[in-house]
C-alpha cells in the first residue's frame, strides 16, 4: 500500500495508474475509520482497480464550537485498516496543505445547506462541497463512494457534480449498523452503554415512520408519531423531516419515494440517521 501525504505525491501516484488503465476509486474519510468506512471500502474495491482512501479531518467543515480538536485520530490503526481491506493508496495530506494561509476559494451551494443539518450547522456543507472538489481534483477518480448515512453530504456532492459538470461518478451507500439498528458512527464512542441503548430508538421510530408512509399517513402524522416514540430517548430532537429525496425541501403527502431524516443530540454526542421511503402503492386504475 503507497502512502502519500503531498497533494503532489498523491496526484503523481495516481496519474501514473490511470496511464497504466487503471480505474481509479476514491473513498473520502475524516479517519477513525470502522465498519460503515469499511463498506464503502469495500463497495469501492469492487468497481475500481486502484483504490484510494483519503483521511483528513478537515477544519473548514466544523464550527467553532465543534469537535475539531476532540475529534478522533488513530492514524495507526486506520493504515492497517487499510492494509487488510486492500486499499493501494491512502492519501493523508495536512491542513497546511490543504489550506495554505492564503488560500480563499470556497464551493457553496444556495440552495440544499439550507436544510436538515445544514440549519444547525452553518458553513457545514460548504467546507464538506470544498475539500471534497479539492479531493476529486487532486485524486481525479472515476467513482467516488460516500455513505447514505449522511444523506445531506451525498446529495450535497451529487449536486455539486452535476451543477460543475464532473466527470466522475458518485455512488451511495448503504448505512452500517450495530445489532441493535443504530448507525454504526465514529461518534458514538462519545455514548455510555444506557446512552447507546436509548440511541436505538432512532431507527425504530424511522421504521415506524416508513410503516406508516407505506400505508398513506400524511407527513405532519409521520413526524409527530416520530418525536413521540423519541421521548423516551431523552435527547433533544433537533429536527425530524419528511422531505424529497433530491431536494430536502419538506413534503406534506407521501406519493412516490421520499426521505425520512431526524437529527438527535443524545449528551454529549449529536446522532443522525434516515431512512428511504416510499408512499402507497397506487391501485390499478379501474376500467
Ligand atoms: P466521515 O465521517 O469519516 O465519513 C466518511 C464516509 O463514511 C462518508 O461518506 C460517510 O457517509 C460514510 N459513513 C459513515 N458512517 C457510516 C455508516 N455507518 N455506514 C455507511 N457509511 C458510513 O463524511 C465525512 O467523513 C466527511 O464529511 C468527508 C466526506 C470525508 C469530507 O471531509
Amino acid at each position: 500500500m503507497i502512502s502519500a501525504v503531498s497533494p503532489k505525491a498523491a496526484a503523481r501516484v495516481c496519474d501514473a495508474a490511470r496511464s497504466r488503465g487503471k480505474t481509479i476509486g476514491l473513498v473520502p474519510t475524516m479517519g477513525a475509520l470502522h465498519e460503515g468506512h469499511i463498506k464503502l471500502i469495500s463497495e469501492c474495491r469492487k468497481q475500481c482497480s486502484f483504490l484510494v482512501v483519503s483521511i483528513f479531518v478537515n477544519p473548514a467543515q466544523f464550527g467553532p464550537k465543534e469537535d475539531f480538536a476532540s475529534y478522533p485520530r488513530n492514524l495507526k490503526k486506520d493504515l492497517r485498516i487499510c492494509r487488510e481491506n486492500g486499499v493501494d493508496m491512502v492519501f493523508t495530506p495536512s491542513v497546511k496543505d490543504m489550506y495554505p494561509p492564503d488560500f480563499e476559494t470556497f464551493i457553496e451551494l444556495e440552495k440544499l445547506p439550507g436544510h436538515l443539518c445544514g440549519l444547525k450547522r452553518p458553513g457545514h456543507f460548504r467546507g464538506v462541497a470544498t475539500v471534497v472538489l479539492k479531493l476529486f481534483n487532486i485524486i481525479n477518480p472515476d467513482m467516488a463512494v460516500f455513505g447514505k448515512k449522511d444523506y445531506q453530504q451525498l446529495t450535497v456532492i451529487k449536486k455539486m457534480a452535476r451543477d460543475l459538470n464532473l466527470r466522475l461518478r458518485i455512488k451511495g451507500v448503504e448505512t452500517v449498523r450495530t445489532g441493535s439498528g443504530l448507525a454504526v458512527s465514529s461518534r458514538n464512542r462519545y455514548l455510555s452503554a444506557d446512552e447507546l441503548r436509548r440511541a436505538a430508538l432512532l431507527r425504530k421510530s424511522l421504521e415506524e415512520g416508513r410503516l406508516m408512509a407505506s400505508r398513506g399517513a400524511a407527513a405532519a402524522d409521520i413526524k409527530k408519531r416520530i418525536r413521540e416514540m423519541l421521548m423516551p430517548a431523552g435527547g433533544k430532537i433537533d429536527y425530524v423531516y419528511v422531505c424529497d429525496r433530491e431536494s430536502l425541501e419538506d413534503i406534506k403527502e407521501v406519493k412516490g419515494k421520499a426521505l425520512i431524516a431526524l437529527a438527535v443530540k443524545i449528551c454529549p454526542a449529536r446522532l443522525i440517521d434516515n431512512i428511504e421511503i416510499q408512499g402507497p402503492a397506487r391501485s390499478a386504475s379501474k376500467k
